[in-house]
């Protein structure tokens, strides 16, 4: 069978993660698929050394890579809620071309506009990498719980803080110190203001919520509160009271409608949450047929993110897609509020 052919834009912490996978999982991957997956462009301001792009062909320029390389996907790896990564995402889309991407920014304030142009013209969107790194919770809303209608989906969505607030508590360490700890291990994103800010949970939770909910991307109603004034003693404190403090992005529906909070919250060692450390992200999910759920794994970094962009490809190479948000875009309202205890 014919390859997928790939074309990559943003060689970083994920990008180079993901070129490092297809070329170790080669072979693994072409057998699950029933076809190759071939890398047929990369584009990055610089080309660098240690990866394994031997023969494929390098662009300097992502939007020249986009207009005119021949590939089945775009796999966007820059970031940025606009820019580069945005215009790149318009140009395969255009072209009937599908995209992957690890952009929760874009997704969150565009994934709207980017989806009806995927159905417009036949292409389609993955975003596995978007949340929760290497957790495959996008598929588990969209396909594994699909029979459901969600109450509510909460978790630990970013690992730059959850690594920041276990480490704080583990050693009594300073915040800044830790942060740039955990710059330096490549969970940070490049403004580190939009972790500890709680931005980049609220883009997380506007996904999660579209989902679960089936209802239109709305990051202007997350509100949202960060932690940084969380201090040491705070953590203390709710540690002597059986708490840990976790920086949580809770969305839930009721009779009122769905309503979207991140915040620093304390929450009680008895829950899933709680003992989530380090860079870990998880989720909890509640259906009505299906109960509790809960996904638990490594939220940021190269190898758990790569990992997440090429479930996305591999759902590309054997055809397994569908609508965007698991529902055509037109459709997206939010689902009305299931009875309660019906589990
Ligand atoms: N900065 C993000 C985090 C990266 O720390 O979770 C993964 O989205």
């Amino acid at each position: 069978k014919a390859p997928l052919k790939i074309a990559i834009a943003g060689l970083g912490t994920v990008g180079g993660g993901t070129v490092q996978l297809l070329h170790d999982h080669a072979p693994l991957l072409a057998a699950r698929a029933g076809r190759p997956l071939a890398l047929v462009g990369a584009a990055a301001l610089a080309k660098p050394a240690d990866l394994p792009l031997d023969g494929v062909p390098f662009f300097t320029d992502a939007r020249d890579m986009a207009k005119t390389c021949d590939y089945d996907v775009l796999v966007e790896l820059i970031g940025g809620a606009k820019g580069i990564a945005l215009d790149v995402v318009r140009t395969a889309l255009e072209r009937g071309k599908s995209v992957v991407t690890a952009n929760k920014a874009m997704i969150a304030h565009h994934g709207i506009e980017l989806a009806r142009i995927a159905e417009a013209k036949g292409g389609n969107i993955g975003f596995e990498a978007s949340v929760g790194g290497g957790i495959p919770v996008i598929k588990s809303l969209r396909e594994g719980l699909a029979g459901n209608r969600v109450t509510k989906v909460m978790g630990i969505l970013n690992g730059t803080c959850n690594y920041i607030l276990t480490t704080m508590r583990d050693s009594g360490r300073d915040f800044s110190d830790v942060l740039a700890e955990a710059q330096a291990l490549g969970y940070a994103e490049a403004d580190p203001s939009f972790d500890i800010d709680g931005t980049d949970t609220a883009h997380k939770l506007a996904i999660l919520a579209s989902l679960a909910f089936a209802m239109p991307l709305d990051i202007d109603a997350v509100s949202c509160e960060g932690i940084r004034n969380v201090s040491a003693l705070d953590i203390r404190y709710a540690d002597e009271l059986g708490y840990r403090i976790k920086l949580l992005g809770v969305a839930s529906l009721s009779d009122q409608g769905v309503e979207t909070r991140v915040y620093p919250a304390m929450v009680p060692l008895s829950f899933p949450l709680a003992h989530v450390s380090g860079p870990f992200n998880a989720i909890v999910t509640e259906g009505d047929f299906v109960g509790r759920t809960v996904l638990e794994g490594r939220g940021a970094g190269a190898r758990p993110t790569a990992s997440a962009v090429v479930a996305d490809l591999m759902d590309l190479a054997t055809g397994r897609v569908g609508p965007t948000f698991g529902i055509a875009v037109d459709a997206l309202k939010a689902l009305p509020a299931a009875p309660s205890g019906t589990h």
